[in-house]
Order: structure tokens, then sequence, then C-alpha cells
């Protein structure tokens, strides 16, 4: 594991872009596991920024979310494939066919979740997955539980996360879904890298993650355990 602490956001987000990019510099055709949430942000800004300034091309690349609110639709402000459209896709140029995010409106949440599981393994498995974390220790959406679950599934949402999550609904709480699709643990594991991305505010749970036992009471423990885990965390 390799851990680089860095001063503030900025600099997280320009050492996340530059390993973002690197591995698509080096095979364009990489499949990127990606994450939404707050602190990804400034990161897909640097590399919107990268390829405006045509210094990458994301012409080859495939992506694949970690995970979907269940419930609601995509052109849903707060869904992470409306995030995911205005924070980054739109304004880079994959082709909308190489970016995957589950559907959160299908019918059968475990048919999704299993159509899912079959395309990364169609497209070769994911290259680099990048991810956030909890102030919990979830990573994707995979909640403290007494069990690790490997597959991708339809989780439902801890109330811890429901809160801290709320403050994006325009009625909070009441409008905040209760289930997400989610990666679950081994397709994580599996990317070939694991790059970790946390603000200062996740100092405690990044040293319980890290520095104590894999406990799937802290699912993040479980990348102690990854060969090629990056992690990039701000001091301040
Ligand atoms: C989002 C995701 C979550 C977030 C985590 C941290 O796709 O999978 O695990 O990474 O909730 O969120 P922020 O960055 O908002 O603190």
């Amino acid at each position: 594991m390799k851990w680089i602490k860095v001063k503030n956001k900025t600099e997280m987000a320009c050492i996340a872009a530059d390993i973002l990019c690197a591995q698509v510099l080096l095979k364009p055709e990489s499949v990127l596991g990606l994450a939404t949430g707050s602190t990804p942000l400034c990161v897909y800004e640097n590399m919107v920024k990268r390829y405006q300034e045509k210094k990458i091309s994301f012409a080859d690349s495939k992506t694949v979310n970690l995970d979907e609110y269940y419930g609601i639709q995509p052109s849903d402000e707060q869904s992470y494939r409306y995030y995911m459209d205005t924070n980054l896709f739109h304004h880079i140029d994959i082709p909308p066919e190489n970016a995957h995010v589950m559907n959160g409106m299908a019918k059968d949440a475990d048919e999704e979740c299993r159509r899912f599981t079959g395309l990364i393994h169609a497209l070769g498995g994911i290259d680099m997955q990048l991810l956030g974390i909890g102030h919990n220790g979830h990573i994707g959406f995979n909640e403290p539980d007494d069990h690790f679950t490997m597959d991708t599934y339809c989780v439902t949402l801890s109330e811890s996360t429901r809160k801290a999550n709320a403050i994006y609904f325009k009625n909070g709480l009441s409008d905040m879904p209760e289930k997400a699709l989610t990666m679950g643990i081994r397709p994580i594991m599996q990317a070939r890298r694991v790059l970790l991305i946390a603000g200062a505010d996740k100092k405690d749970i990044l040293q319980a993650a890290f520095n104590g036992p894999v406990t799937p009471q802290v699912p993040a423990s479980i990348l102690q355990l990854h060969r090629r885990l990056t992690v990039v965390s701000c001091e301040e």
C-alpha cells in the first residue's frame, strides 16, 4: 500500500488526476471504476481541465460506476448517473455508450446487479478503481456489517449514510432512498489498481481502516489486502 498525505484538496485532486490520467495515457482503452460523492468532484474537475487542454483523451476508455440509488430516475438530479454526466462525462470525449452506471430504476434489482457483474467481466475487469470512504468506513455502499458481501447487490442504506447524504436531497431524509445498488467487495478487490481519496474529515476512519484489523465492521479495511492500493489523503 502506498499512502500519500497531501496538504489540501487542491493537491489531492491534482495527484489523483495524475494517477487516473497516467492510467489512461498508458492504456487508452482502460476500464476505470468511478465513484461519486463530494470528494471526487475536484478530481473530475481536474480531469476535465486536462481534457480541455488537449493533454488527454478518454475516447477509448470505459467506465463503470460503483453505485447508484435504487428507485431514482437517471434524470433525477440526485441520481449518480446525473452526477457523473454533469461533472465528468458531458465534458470529456468518452462515448456515452462506454460510460456505465447501474440502472436505479431496474424492475429487478438483483437482475440489474447480475447484468453489471457480467458487464465488468465482458469489459475484462477494472484497471483502476477510484474510491471515496464513508465516515463509517463504507466503500461504495458496502456498509458496516458482520460479514463482507462479495457480489454486487441491492443494499439497505445505514441510518448514518442516509443522514450524511440527506443534505443533497431537497426534502432531506424523507426524499432520500432507502436502498442502493452497489458493487460488492469482489469487483472492488479484483480491480488491478485501487485509488482511495479522502479529505481531512476522514482522518479517524482512515486510521481505523488501515491501522486497525481487517473487519467487515470497517468495510474499507479489506483494502489492506489489496496488492496495488494507493491512498491519497488530506492533512487539512
Ligand atoms: C460514492 C460512494 C461512497 C462515497 C462515500 C464518501 O459513489 O461510493 O462510498 O465515496 O460516501 O462520500 P464523500 O466523498 O461525499 O464524503
